[in-house]
């Protein structure tokens, strides 16, 4: 059944979890679309894991609707949110509209995603006054790494806990449908999900949010540069991978690939034909 944000506030009211990974092609999205998961994340994140940035700083609104376009395409069921890039949000509510705007029509997005609590607020109200669903992202927002001074656990003293809790509902009240907490304490991140209405979609949030969201790269195995104390390895798809590599590098080299089913035929008098009009001396 196709996942919409009336999935996810039926989910927090039944007491269902969520399930959320990241994809930014056509062919991941559709192996997680088909496994049941609940909605696929086009994350600014592409920037690290796709683009090989060591931030998500540079990102563009150009990177978020090629990528989301594919993801689009490939996924089924899963409701598909995209993530704004940095200053696609930040410096106006106009900006803000706009750009949700560009990622739903282009994208063909089904929600999209920002970070920030009160301060980006009047944004939040005005995608969703649009009739653009929003999920909000707190705790450890990657976009103001150059604030934090580096990816580090938020909300660890009581006013950055409460902090977090006054931007949660603040978020939910300017119209978001689910926020995303991520890096923080899990007993804060239980509280916030017990405070609010909307479902929390956790990362490195401890066990007792709506849902989970990882990168899908992280969980395959498949990105070592860094790997987050939060994330765990379902598959080693990287070294299935490196091995898949080494073998087709060996077999062209010593000949074993392509064997005859690889190929296509042709009736061998054209060939024969061919072979005596033309011969190497004579193009030379
Ligand atoms: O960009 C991303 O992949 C994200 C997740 C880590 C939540 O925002």
């Amino acid at each position: 059944m196709k996942n919409t944000v009336s999935t996810f506030l039926a989910a927090k009211q039944n007491g269902k979890k969520l399930t959320m990974l990241t994809a930014y092609d056509y062919s991941t999205a559709k192996l997680i679309s088909s496994a049941g998961i609940n909605s696929i994340l086009v994350g600014d994140s592409l920037g690290n894991v796709i683009l090989g940035y060591e931030d998500t700083v540079s990102v563009t609104m150009e990177d978020m609707i090629h990528h989301s376009k594919a993801v689009s395409r490939g996924s089924s069921d899963s409701l598909v949110v995209v993530d704004m890039p940095f200053m696609s949000y930040q410096a106006s509510v106009y900006d803000a509209v706009v750009n949700a705007g560009r990622l739903m029509k282009e994208g063909r997005a089904g929600a999209v995603k920002l970070e920030g609590g009160k301060s980006v607020c009047p944004q939040i109200k005005a995608i969703v006054d649009s009739g653009i669903p929003v999920m909000a992202h707190l705790g450890l927002t990657p976009q103001s790494v150059n604030v934090f001074g580096g990816y580090k656990v938020q909300g660890k003293t009581e006013q950055a806990a409460k902090q977090l809790i006054e931007d949660a509902l603040a978020v939910q009240q300017a119209g978001a449908f689910s926020v995303v907490l991520e890096c923080v304490p899990s007993e804060l991140a239980k509280l916030v999900t017990e405070l609010l209405a909307i479902p929390t979609i956790g990362i490195g949030a401890g066990n007792d949010c709506d849902g989970q969201v990882l990168v899908n790269q992280d969980m395959l195995g498949m990105f070592n540069d860094y790997v987050p104390k939060f994330v765990k390895q379902f598959a080693n798809v990287g070294e299935i991978m490196t091995n898949a590599f080494k073998a087709y590098d060996t077999e062209v080299k010593n000949g074993a690939y392509p064997e005859e089913k690889h190929g296509y035929q042709i009736d061998s008098s054209i060939i024969d034909h061919l072979r005596n009009t033309y011969s190497r001396k004579d193009l030379i």
